[in-house]
């Protein structure tokens, strides 16, 4: 789900599709729908009756269960990205043109409903538009803005796939392109010279930033999506990258692990002649329906996941070791563009020494405009917070948005330990006054009289205070090419995971951690009274299929639950396949 593109960025969204006609009155349809979708879901009637099934949600009897370990709940961020501060504030004109004095008003105004922290962003192609100085000058004059007019302190986007196009003249091919060879100009991350460039920049930027800005530079993201989230190079929904460098540094991936081309023609099936031929599977958003169980499909998908993991914690190093913090946005996680977006590599970021907090982008519809609760947001973070991270909620406002579903977004967030909360995209949407202040700040006493209601009450009497376990194995989330247009359920991620959370919702369990990985389900065990355990798609052979094996003899001895992702068509049950070990 794109959370953090800008207005320009979402007007140009499309859905990777072969140029067939039928797609086109295929989305114009569906716009229609959205619209009357969205319509009804905002509609007060619609909105009192959600607000009634937050009720029951609401954490009851949490504090029977004694001391959590918790981090400072008091973040609270907003965002200014290069867009706005371009077409907003004129601050890509020049010292002399820079509307300052309305930055610095604006920056007050979010320091007085008790943002503590701005986060601003700039690409790469402007801060260094030519082969030569970078403009530590234009930075200066934004970082200055907040650091000496007001108590906000700044985190930094750095927009690295948004390279300057002198790198692209330098290296043409180092421009991502998508499985039909069409290129954009983002940076591929699988060019190791314009890589190995753009972490050189970086490590100036981010020494400049801390050096000149002692404190209140708190913070630097690297960023190679185009929506600055911690995910593959991507446009349009497609699965990318498909550019040279990415086929040159997947064919040596493989050959590693298989230098027989031989064995790889026997483990896909293939009858490939040489090296050069060997390819990833074309895959586009929504061509296929029902999961993917095909090895040639999942070796391609581990190694985006595995490198796309690699790039994000070198850059991250080299942040840490410039002197500042290193955070990454990552989107929500149970969608069914978890495999367009190679969001796995999430696994990896949240558990990376090199990463110091993540922010997880939340927005309130599905990308086919059904409504995403917070009950359902509340497992994302759940998720997230498991890694042991400060996680931040940050929900984009673009459109309006109800403050009551903001406000209990933020609150579900903040009683299941998210560190801080914040808002994206905001401007000119939201107002810096009172009611946005009250929405970022929601109590958080249990029991109190919006707690109220008859289940709510019993919950609260005890005897439900059990620590619930839910494992998702993630990967699994990645078997769906997309969004599943022909079929009932558009995104049967999504509304599995949703439909689980409505449940324990209903159950008023008080505590849930959510896993992600056998091994971490299993090591917290001891830990936990009762365990959902949604039965995987595929399974790694090796030590992998060990970890699951013993997981599944291990909630066998209490109390548990087992779900199923929905299988592949015409059949109940899907069957854990067990993927050859590469
Ligand atoms: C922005 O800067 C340009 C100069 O590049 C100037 O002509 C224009 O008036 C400025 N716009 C505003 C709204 O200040
Ligand atoms: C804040 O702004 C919103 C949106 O314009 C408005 O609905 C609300 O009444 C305002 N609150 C206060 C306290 O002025």
């Amino acid at each position: 789900m794109p959370l953090l593109n800008t207005p320009k960025r979402r007007s140009g969204r499309g859905i990777c599709q072969s140029p067939i006609l039928l797609s086109g009155i295929f989305i114009v349809t569906l716009a229609v729908v959205l619209l009357v979708l969205s319509q009804t879901y905002l509609s007060p009637s619609r909105l009192s009756r959600l607000k009634a099934k937050l009720h029951i949600m609401d954490f009851n009897g949490i504090r029977k269960l004694g001391p959590q370990k918790q981090h400072v709940r008091s973040e609270r961020f907003a965002t200014l990205f290069h867009l706005e501060l371009a077409e907003r504030f004129n601050m890509t004109q020049g010292h002399a043109n820079a509307r300052l004095d309305e930055l610095v008003a604006t920056l007050l105004s979010m320091e007085s409903v008790g943002i503590t922290t701005v986060v601003f962003s700039s690409p790469w192609e402007f801060i260094q538009p030519t082969d030569g100085p970078i403009n530590f000058n234009y930075l200066d004059l934004l970082v200055s803005s907040a650091c000496q007019n007001t108590r906000l302190k700044v985190a930094f986007i750095f927009d690295l796939v948004r390279a300057p196009q002198w790198v692209f003249a330098r290296w043409p091919v180092a421009k991502a392109a998508d499985s039909h060879n069409r290129q954009y100009n983002l940076l591929s991350w699988f060019h190791p010279e314009a890589n190995q460039l753009a972490l050189e920049v970086l490590k100036s930027v981010v020494t400049h930033l801390t050096a000149s800005n002692t404190g209140c530079v708190t913070s630097v993201q690297p960023a190679f999506n185009n929506e600055y989230e911690a995910k593959y190079t991507q446009e349009h929904d497609c699965f990318q990258d498909y550019s040279v460098p990415a086929l040159t540094a997947y064919r040596q991936w493989l050959q590693v692990r298989l230098p027989q081309l031989v064995d790889l023609n026997e483990r896909w099936g293939t009858n490939v002649q040489y090296w050069d031929d060997v390819a990833p599977p074309v895959l586009e958003a929504g061509s296929v329906m029902g999961p993917d169980l095909k090895t040639r499909y999942w070796d391609f998908l581990k190694f985006r996941e595995l490198k796309g993991a690699e790039v994000l914690s070198r850059a991250c190093s080299v942040v840490q070791s410039a002197g500042v913090q290193c955070f990454h946005h990552v989107p929500e996680l149970f969608t069914v563009l978890v495999a367009v977006y190679g969001i796995t590599m999430f696994k990896h970021i949240a558990s990376d020494p090199h990463t110091d907090y993540i922010v997880l982008d939340a927005s309130f519809s599905t990308p086919y405009g059904s409504p995403v609760h917070p009950a359902k947001l509340r497992l994302s973070v759940a998720a997230a917070v498991g890694y042991g991270k400060p996680v931040h909620l940050g929900a984009a406002v673009q459109h309006s948005i109800e403050y009551d579903l903001l406000s209990s977004a933020f609150r579900t967030a903040l009683l299941t330990n998210a560190a801080g909360v914040g808002i994206t995209n905001w401007l000119p949407y939201i107002p810096m006054n009172a009611s946005l202040k009250e929405t970022l700040h929601p109590s958080l006493t249990l029991g109190g009289q919006e707690d109220g209601g008859g289940s709510t009450a019993a919950c609260s009497q005890g005897g439900v205070s059990v620590r619930v376990g839910l494992f998702i194995h993630f990967e699994s989330c990645a078997a769906w090419h997309g969004l599943q247009w022909s079929s009932y359920s558009k995104d049967p991620v999504h509304d599995l995971i949703e439909a689980v959370a409505q449940k324990l919702t209903f159950e008023c369990a008080p505590r849930v951690s959510v896993f992600l990985e056998f091994d971490r389900l299993m090591n917290a065990l001891p830990s936990l009274d009762r365990v959902m355990f949604v039965e995987p798609l595929v399974v790694w052979a090796g030590k992998e299929f060990k970890s699951y094996t013993e997981v599944k003899a291990a909630i066998e001895k209490m109390p548990h639950e087992v779900l199923l992702f929905p299988g592949v068509e015409g059949t109940a049950a899907a069957e854990v396949k067990v993927l050859p070990y590469l």
